[in-house]
């Protein structure tokens, strides 16, 4: 069954076939929503038909993706997705919430969220036999593009600002991409994947642009969505709660905004198909020195302002954010809402997570910052369901990790019982 049938303009709704535009709106440059056919795919598939699968991955949802599986099975790529929701009791109790969970997103196989965007590019550049993918890259799109490209031996090309941290320009290298640093922001490295993707006709990657990568991103929803059926039938059945008057609230960081679009997009679909009844809140958290998102949320307005990015958080470090009309419905939809936070909050954050197992990279943890405030100013109540994603590996960024526990520097001693109990 052919479940992909077009696009839609997400500013002029105007719709495309397949074969008439590969990236944006031709009309005004809008960011474009793949259509499926959603009623043959009713029609075809009940919820129990996609959960009972077996693959413990983002494939598990096929029925629902544009794209079919790359051959040769059981690589990093087959792996995507299928990542694991912890519960945060110690963390929750510290904010005064009685339901706090974080789905890690660092278990990935590059570990980062991104993968789930990578693996459906890839599989889609191996259908429209593209002989080079490029993308432009803060680190970890590119990370994920190398790396599903490797494991199905499609050609990689990735631009990254010079200051991407070493671990993850490391991950470029290993994985064998062919790695271009820019001396320049992400913002120019975007538009010079563009340019260069146009030139020498390589299929582009580049987050938000290429209206695929919203399409992995959509399968972390699925997972939300199996996630939470679960976790409400066992609460039902266990304890006699009815929790159909609490919405899961989900907090998510945003950079591009093509995350919490994708995110967004993932439950309108399960709504639109009659197997979700209530849409999650969502909640994007940017850093304040990367904030246009939020700005145009708050401003109330869908005109999105660049600004002149600085923040550790390197991942979301966006001047003018690609998906960013998107991402403001995303809140805006759902009851949501945009929360800023500062450098010292992301760290503070990255350490309180570690303190519960989770190791986050800046980007990752400014969810968790979000929460921390949001719960502290009444965007939540204390007994709303919550989860909290991890996008990325703290190990993408040591330098950071470092500086959030630089009050715990490790001492040296010699190695005697002696030096031990002196110590002590
Ligand atoms: C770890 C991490 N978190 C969050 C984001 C933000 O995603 P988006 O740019 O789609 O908003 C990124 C993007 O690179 C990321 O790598
Ligand atoms: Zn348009």
């Amino acid at each position: 069954m052919n479940k992909f049938v077009g696009y839609r303009c997400s500013l002029c709704s105007d719709e495309y076939s397949p074969v008439d535009v590969t990236y944006t709106c031709p009309k005004d440059g809008g960011n474009l929503d793949v259509v499926l056919d959603y009623d043959s795919i009713k029609h075809k598939y009940k919820p129990e038909d996609l959960l009972s699968r077996t693959d413990a991955s983002l494939w598990r949802f096929l029925p629902l993706l544009p794209v079919s599986m790359p051959e040769g099975g059981s690589t990093p790529l087959h792996a995507a997705g299928g990542t694991p929701v912890f519960k945060l009791d110690s963390l929750a109790g510290k904010l005064g919430l009685q339901n706090l969970w974080l789905k890690d997103e660092s278990r990935n196989p590059t570990a980062s969220f991104k993968d789930r965007a990578s693996a459906i590019v890839v599989a889609r550049a191996r259908e429209i036999g593209a002989d080079v993918v490029v993308t432009a890259s803060t680190g970890n799109a590119g990370a994920a593009l190398a790396g599903m490209s490797a494991a199905v031996g499609q050609k990689a090309v990735i631009f990254a600002p010079k200051s991407a941290p070493q671990a993850k320009v490391a991950q470029l290298l290993i994985f064998g991409a062919k790695v271009i640093l820019i001396d320049g922001s992400y913002d120019d490295a975007f538009d010079l994947a563009v340019q260069a993707a146009d030139e020498f006709g390589w299929y582009c990657r580049n987050t938000g642009y290429n209206p695929f990568t919203a399409e992995g991103k959509k399968t972390a929803a699925f997972e939300i969505w199996e996630w939470w059926e679960n976790t409400h039938r066992t609460w039902h059945e266990q304890f006699g709660i009815d929790v159909d008057h609490a919405p899961l609230t989900i907090f998510v960081s945003v950079g591009d905004g093509n995350i919490i679009s994708g995110i967004h997009k993932g439950f309108k679909e399960l709504y639109q198909l009659g197997w979700l009844p209530r849409i999650p809140r969502i909640i994007g958290v940017q850093a304040e020195g990367s904030a246009a998102v939020a700005n145009a949320f708050h401003g109330n307005t869908e005109i999105i302002t660049p600004v002149s990015s600085k923040t550790i958080a390197d991942s979301i470090s966006v001047d003018l954010p690609r998906d960013g009309v998107r991402a403001v419905r995303a809140a805006k939809q759902t009851d949501g809402t945009y929360i800023t936070v500062s450098d010292e909050e992301i760290l503070k954050a990255i350490a309180e997570l570690g303190r519960a197992g989770v190791f986050a990279e800046p980007a990752g943890a400014a969810a968790y910052a979000g929460l921390i405030k949001g719960a502290g100013s009444g965007v939540v109540g204390s007994e709303d369901p919550i989860l909290v994603l991890n996008t990325g590996s703290g190990l993408k960024d040591i330098r950071s990790a470092l500086s959030a526990v630089s009050h715990a520097a490790a001492p040296i001693i010699e190695p005697t019982l002696d030096a031990v109990k002196k110590l002590l």
